[in-house]
């Protein structure tokens, strides 16, 4: 049975206004439904339980699914087109459009990680968002894990210092992530190291299935936890070693699509941001401008709302550059890695 709790605007009516008084009220009551998997038209308990098992907990997990992906799960595609329409309908209240207005109140509601860093938070105006995913590109040593580690202790900030006042979520697949760094920065911004590194979630990620894997797992954590940033570092890694030349091209990439977008309706619907870093590679058909192209091709490039390059520059400085997102103008900008993390020059 779904869990109710109504919000009722109390008011009293007047006596002759009563009748359109008690329409308005009941539509200012705000129902928040919690529904379970059970709720669902079409789905028993076994079916649930299936569900379940494949690493979707919730309606909105149903909702946002597939049918081509739920089939697998519980054997017809017609079944689970079904089960996604009514979970859709749960979700909606039958609504399929909204209009821009609407989603344009929608998304005052996303939160802001502060970098620490003044000039990139002015870069990317505000900050890393929830309900995207960020992308950092660059060579060995550009700052990327740097980045990584510095965004993991700005989110345990309070508001009003740039942060979510949450927690952590960090899939390290390369084994570089410092508990020690950790301890440096959470000084150097006041924060109390041993809180700090409880706050982050980590996981040493062996190979691609486990990443996909944990992700799914993440779903479970990031509400009860409180987790308002998941960081994948690095995102391509283990796509591309297990994977290998052209004849793994093609599955390789649907693996990394499939990957990418576990990674967004974790961002959206949970109201994380999602942090992933990724190599550059050299093109050797490349005869003008820049040989180095992010790796990962069209389903990282697509798959990733914001990209931002990050080159080492002179005296172990960095410049930022964002060269792929669909509200920033490309520009760029300069910050340096120091002891106390990343910081302004
Ligand atoms: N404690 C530190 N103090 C100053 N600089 C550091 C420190 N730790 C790392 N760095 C800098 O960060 C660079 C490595 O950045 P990193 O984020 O690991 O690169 P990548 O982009 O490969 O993940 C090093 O080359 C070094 O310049
Ligand atoms: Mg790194």
């Amino acid at each position: 049975m779904p869990k109710r709790s109504k919000k009722v605007v109390k008011e009293i009516p007047p006596e002759d206004e009563y009748e359109e008084m008690f329409e308005q009220l009941e539509e200012k009551t705000e129902e928040t439904v919690e529904y379970e998997l059970e709720d669902i038209s079409g789905v028993g308990r076994i079916t649930a339980e299936k569900l379940r098992n494949a690493g979707y907990y919730s309606i909105k997990d149903i909702a946002y699914a597939s049918a081509h992906e739920l089939a697998a799960i519980i054997g017809s595609e017609d079944r689970a087109r079904n089960i996604v329409m009514e979970a859709q309908k749960l979700l909606g209240r039958g609504r399929y459009f909204i209009t821009a207005k609407e989603y344009y109140e929608e998304r005052k509601n996303i939160s802001y990680i502060s970098t620490g860093v003044r000039a990139l938070d002015e870069l990317l105006e505000g900050g890393i968002e929830t309900k995207a995913i960020t992308e950092f590109i660059g060579e060995f040593g550009a700052g990327k894990t740097q980045l990584a580690h510095q965004l993991s202790v700005m989110v345990q900030l309070p508001r009003e210092k740039g942060g979510l006042n949450a927690k952590a979520l960090y899939l390290d697949t390369e084994g570089t992530f410092r508990p020690e760094r950790i301890v440096q920065i959470a000084k150097y911004r006041g924060l109390d190291p041993d809180t700090v590194l409880e706050n982050i979630i980590y996981a040493r990620v062996y190979n691609s299935d486990h990443q996909m894997l944990l992700v799914d797992k993440a779903k479970k954590i990031v509400e009860k936890e409180n987790i308002r940033l998941v960081v994948v570092d690095s995102l391509v890694t283990h796509f591309r070693a297990e994977y290998p030349g052209r004849e793994n091209l093609a599955m390789r990439q649907q693996k990394l699509n499939k990957h990418l977008s576990q990674l967004m309706r974790l961002a959206s619907l949970y109201d994380v941001a999602v942090v992933v870093t990724n190599h550059v590679l050299a093109s050797p058909d490349v005869f003008f401008g820049n040989p180095l192209r992010p790796v990962g091709g069209h389903v990282v490039a697509h798959g990733c709302t914001y990209r931002i390059w990050i080159k080492k520059s002179r005296e172990g400085k960095r410049i930022a550059r964002i060269i792929d997102s669909p509200k920033h103008a490309e520009k760029e900008t300069v910050f340096m890695i120091s002891e106390e993390g990343v910081i302004d020059i």
